[in-house]
């Protein structure tokens, strides 16, 4: 029996460096996008076209996007969050904009600084002109599963931003974790529903690991018929604008799990093992992924010489 494809979706870039205290150089940005477009993804979030101001971190975004060498095959999409940043991301022949905007309310002020209804306002408007190119849209819902300000977040108003969305003929929509607040059962309800009334739209899950709940959540979307996962190299990523947030599930260790699982992510994980092992010395810091330090399951390691027992005994 063939193994079920699935589709991962490189964040690093753009949801990790958005939120690192350090500038990491244009030149080891493209240098580590063009390393992964070799990795077997589907996609890569390669930067976001926001302002200089609120994302620093992000502020070479078209010197990012001219540079790096575009793989065939792989959907090159970028951060959007309004009309300014789109017409940013058209000059660059982006594949894909990702508009943002939070499920609750109290989040997408503290993050894009309106209300809802005028985020949404202005998405119609920039899908309106993207529309008039190839460059395909996804919608990203931020706190889909939890907000950090106002707890639960209700499915059904999940839904409802969905079903705009969907009405405005975007082409996928990614339910974000933003802040890790998501549990299994949570999941697999929201992904069926999701897929069952949203059947014709790409749908990606988006998961953070701040309680260490990330690969149990996706194995929750997996039963639920999920195919698209969003993942951070190195355990990277969070947002600036969501208290508590921290990284993004790890790309090795979801990759790693998913092939002991008997899946086929078309991801090379020796080669993003290496790529990832560069990051602290990008950001400066040490990295959330475990299996960066422990290795992979079948990584064995030489028998060490015991101590206490005479070496003759230990070979007899
Ligand atoms: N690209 C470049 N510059 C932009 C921009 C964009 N997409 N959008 C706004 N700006 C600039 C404006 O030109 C203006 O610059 P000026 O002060 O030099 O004239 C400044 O930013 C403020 O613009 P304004 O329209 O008043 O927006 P704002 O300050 O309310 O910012 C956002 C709104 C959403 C553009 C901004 O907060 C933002 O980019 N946030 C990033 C959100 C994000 O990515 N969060 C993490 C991911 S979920
Ligand atoms: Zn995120």
């Amino acid at each position: 029996m063939s193994k079920q494809r699935l589709y991962i979706q490189e964040v690093a870039t753009r949801d990790g460096f958005q939120n690192e205290a350090v500038f990491v150089d244009t030149d080891a940005k493209v240098a580590l996008i063009n390393e992964l477009s070799e990795c077997g993804y589907a996609k890569i979030e390669v930067t976001s076209f926001t302002s200089p101001r609120a994302i620093p971190a992000l502020k070479d975004a078209e010197a990012v996007m001219h540079r790096i060498v575009r793989k065939e095959g792989v959907v090159y999409t970028v951060l959007v969050p309004n009309i300014r940043g789109a017409e940013r991301a058209l000059s660059c022949s982006v594949d894909e904009v990702n508009l943002v905007m939070s499920v609750s309310e109290s989040h997408n002020r503290r993050n894009l600084r309106m209300t809802r209804e005028d985020s949404f306002a202005q998405l119609r408007e920039v899908i309106g002109v993207v529309r008039q190119s190839p460059v395909a849209i996804n919608v990203s819902l931020s706190t889909a599963m939890g907000c950090p300000m106002e707890g639960d977040v209700p499915a059904a108003e999940v839904l409802g931003w969905m079903q705009r969305f969907a009405d405005l003929g975007v082409h996928g929509v990614t339910l974000c974790d933003t802040t890790g607040m998501a549990y299994p059962s949570q999941v697999k309800a929201l992904s069926t529903m999701a897929r069952e009334r949203f059947a014709a739209l790409e749908l990606t899950l988006h998961f953070h690991n701040t309680r260490g709940l990330a690969l149990a959540n996706t194995l929750a979307a997996l039963s639920a018929g999920v195919d698209r996962f969003d993942s951070s190299l190195g355990g990277l990523g969070g947002c600036p604008y969501a208290p508590g947030a921290t990284g993004n599930v790890c790309t090795e260790e979801l990759v790693h799990m998913l092939e002991l699982e008997g899946f086929d992510t078309g991801v090379d994980l020796e080669g993003i093992l290496t790529a990832a092992s560069q990051l602290p010395g990008l950001i400066g810091h040490d990295v959330p992924s475990q299996l960066l330090k422990a290795g992979r399951r079948l990584d064995l390691h030489g028998m060490p010489e015991c101590d206490g027992m005479p070496k003759q005994r230990a070979f007899a």
